[in-house]
């Protein structure tokens, strides 16, 4: 099928230098594309092309534009002529996107349009763009599947990622393009080479990096956000993806819809393990793995917080001939490697 053709495809993938987009294009050059990468650094840093090149012994195009600057968007679309393209670039922080909303939907949705508008107008035929389990919002059960009734968005964050699905399935009805929309689970973990992570410019609020800056003692202690949720330990439930697995899947969309295997020309797949993981057997199994007392307390509950959500990824399993490789100790491994790298600790 799909995966044994080879392609020689030009993908021009924004937000490049972010964490899961930089694991992505590793993944695509190693799979034979060309790459072109856009981001205007304001969450990333763009020495990670350096280290992407240490990784793959190839080189990425690069542009520091941003994406709400239509000429300039334009300009590098014409300049291109990408095969495909892979939208990642986005603000992604949920509490910020409360007290910023305006930052948010100008950001992500100007972006979106801008990118979408300029892939249709020179003729790009893939369009994957990063979503998020947070377009399901408050679910009561679980697994979910693509399919399952999405509750309004718990933060402005989650309702750009909605009206992104929407406007790329209304601005696709009269275009070759076919797009994926990818519904990311909680992404986490670093590139095996310990040469690739997450490295953000703002504080991290997400709970793996927050565990690993606790372990090495840039924060003093971790505190679990309620553990008196109806679930097996109290605390949260969570899907938590190797980056690794996921940038795989990006290449496998891309694939896909360049194949032209797609029935529609919008599919929409989850991206997780299909697994439900609490927050505090997250941080044994951070602890186990790496032989590390974390400091932690029990602390009240964090608003917005959905409070158990875990996904069936049987769609992206039988249409991509996609499948998790890394379990949660690989992803605790990775990520601890990555903090100690970055501090030079290793
Ligand atoms: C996970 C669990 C916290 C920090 C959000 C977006 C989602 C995705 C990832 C991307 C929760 C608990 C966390 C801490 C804790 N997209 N926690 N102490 O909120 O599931 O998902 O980020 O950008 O779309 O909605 O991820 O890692 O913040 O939290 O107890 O210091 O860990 O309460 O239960 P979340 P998270």
């Amino acid at each position: 099928i799909a995966s044994n053709i080879t392609f020689f495809m030009k993908i021009l993938v924004t937000g490049g230098t972010g964490y899961i987009g930089s694991h992505t294009i590793v993944d695509l050059l190693e799979q034979g594309m060309e790459v072109v990468c856009i981001d205007n650094g304001i969450n990333s840093d763009q020495n990670v092309l350096k280290s992407i090149e240490e990784i793959t012994g190839k080189k990425v195009g690069f542009y520091p534009n941003d994406l709400c600057d239509n000429e300039a968007t334009k300009h590098i679309f014409e300049t291109e002529k990408p095969d495909g393209v892979i939208h990642f670039a986005a603000l992604k922080s949920v509490g910020d996107s409360m007290t910023q909303p305006f930052e948010y939907f100008r950001n992500n949705l100007l972006s979106l349009i801008n990118t979408l508008q300029h892939a249709h107008n020179t003729g790009t035929k893939a369009f994957v763009f990063s979503s998020s389990c947070t377009v399901y919002g408050n679910v009561s059960h679980s697994p979910v599947t693509e399919d399952t009734a999405q509750q309004p968005a718990a933060s402005v964050y989650g309702r750009t990622k909605q009206m992104g699905e929407v406007i790329i399935e209304d601005a696709l009805q009269k275009s070759e393009m076919k797009a994926s929309l990818l519904r990311y689970f909680n992404p986490a973990g670093a590139h095996p080479s310990g040469k690739l992570g997450e490295s953000p410019l703002q504080l991290a609020q997400n709970l793996v990096p927050v565990i690993t800056e606790t372990a090495i003692g840039q924060r003093a202690s971790l505190q679990v956000f309620g553990t008196d949720y109806n679930t097996r330990d109290g605390s949260c439930i969570r899907d938590f993806i190797h980056v690794c697995d996921l940038a795989r899947a990006h290449t496998l969309a891309l694939r896909y819809l360049i194949s032209n295997a797609n029935a529609q020309s919008i599919e929409t797949f989850n991206l997780g393990m299909g697994q439900g993981v609490t927050v505090l057997e997250a941080i044994n199994a951070f602890e186990k793995v790496n032989g590390i007392k974390l400091n932690y307390t029990l602390a009240d509950r964090r608003e917005g917080d959905v409070i158990a959500i875990y996904s069936d990824y049987s769609r992206a399993k039988e249409k991509l001939g996609w499948q998790p490789q890394y379990t949660i100790e690989d992803i605790m491994k990775t990520a601890w490697q990555w903090e100690l790298n970055k501090n030079n600790k290793a």
